[in-house]
């Protein structure tokens, strides 16, 4: 148990909502910063100081730092939609890595040692080989992949320059929602296969689209390792502590080693559901990679992580879950 304050940054956000919870049930105090430009702020536990403003805002951030004597932060704000980098890629250059590069200036500054930050596979772009390992060629084929690999590599210099140390921790695709219902994906105009399915399942959309059938894959449809959004959490907990006890950076892969296809997804969310949905095969989606699966021997070994909800069910489940409790909104 540490009652080390943090900061966590996109922490009304998906992912960072998770994180949070996980880190308070660790013991850490949790300062969180926010724009709520996709985050909700009923995301974030009434009891937490938080912080609506920008990331990349550094007198905001050293202030926050230095009243709350903050000695770590995890880093969520960001941009994740990879259409959308493709059609707006500066919008992904400012808030995945201009904003990133503020942050990590303020943390300079201010003598914060330690830095967790929300990597992704697509740092791999099309992967010769899956499951696909921390050292496999580095080449994005979309902007969003670009932006976040660009501030993994201010990390890794700032590390080599400085007395500081960093987490990259570059996940797969995150999925599923907290199971006792504290938390889940919330954003606005989603457009992740899981949570449009559901989506769908709950009648809250007509039809779900298949980006492409025709892909070198057994049914031809994309192949995506989905990780449970508390096991990922669980994953940046560890990562802090082995920053603090081992004193070493960490570049890791977060999946479960397993993938399925975009039409084994819809199988188990109809399944969950007890229905069957309207798919409509489309066009391949512009910056999709055909196959991507993480190797996750090294989370595994260095920090010892084990996942709880590695089973596509459980994670189709409590995402419908959550879905049912946002009610029919499709925002
Ligand atoms: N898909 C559909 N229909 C939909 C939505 C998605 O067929 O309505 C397909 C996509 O084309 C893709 C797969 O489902 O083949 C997964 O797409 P998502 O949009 O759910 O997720 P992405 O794989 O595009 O992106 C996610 C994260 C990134 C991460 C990437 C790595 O958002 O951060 O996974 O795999 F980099």
């Amino acid at each position: 148990m540490s009652s080390e304050p943090i900061l966590i940054t996109g922490g009304a956000g998906y992912i960072g909502s998770h994180a949070v919870l996980a880190f308070e049930a660790a013991g850490y105090s949790v300062v969180v910063l926010d724009d709520l430009s996709t985050g909700r702020r009923q995301a974030v536990p009434g009891h937490l100081p938080f912080h609506e403003g920008d990331a990349g805002d550094g007198d905001l951030v050293r202030t926050i730092i230095g009243e709350y004597g903050i000695s770590a932060v995890v880093h969520f704000a960001g941009a994740i939609v990879v259409p959308e980098s493709v059609a707006n890629p500066l919008k992904y250059y400012q808030n995945n890595t201009c904003v990133s590069r503020n942050l990590i200036t303020a943390c300079m500054e201010m003598g914060v040692k330690h830095f967790l930050f929300s990597s992704t596979a697509a740092v791999y772009g099309i992967p010769a080989q899956n499951p696909v390992g921390e050292d496999a060629p580095l080449a994005p084929i979309n902007p969003y992949g670009t932006s976040k690999l660009m501030t993994e590599w201010i990390l890794r210099d700032c590390a080599a320059a400085h007395d500081f140390r960093y987490g990259a921790l570059r996940y797969f695709n995150v999925a599923g929602a907290d199971p006792e219902g504290r938390a889940g994906q919330s954003t606005p105009n989603a457009t992740h296969l899981i949570k449009v399915a559901c989506q769908a399942a709950l009648g809250h959309r007509d039809y779900l689209e298949v980006f492409g059938d025709d892909y070198h894959t057994p049914d031809g449809t994309c192949i995506r390792d989905y990780i449970h959004v508390s096991d990922l959490a669980d994953a940046h907990v560890k990562t802090l502590e082995h920053l603090r006890e081992k004193h070493e950076n960490l570049v890791l892969n977060c999946g479960y080693g397993r993938g399925f296809s975009v039409r084994e997804v819809i199988s188990a969310v109809e399944a969950c559901a007890g229905l069957s949905l309207d798919i409509r095969v489309a066009a391949r989606r512009a910056g999709d990679a055909p196959q991507l699966v993480a190797d996750n021997r090294q989370i595994c070994a260095r920090l010892g992580w084990r996942p709880n909800h590695d089973d596509i069910r459980v994670i189709v489940s409590t995402a419908l879950d959550w879905e049912r409790k946002l009610g029919a909104s499709i925002a």
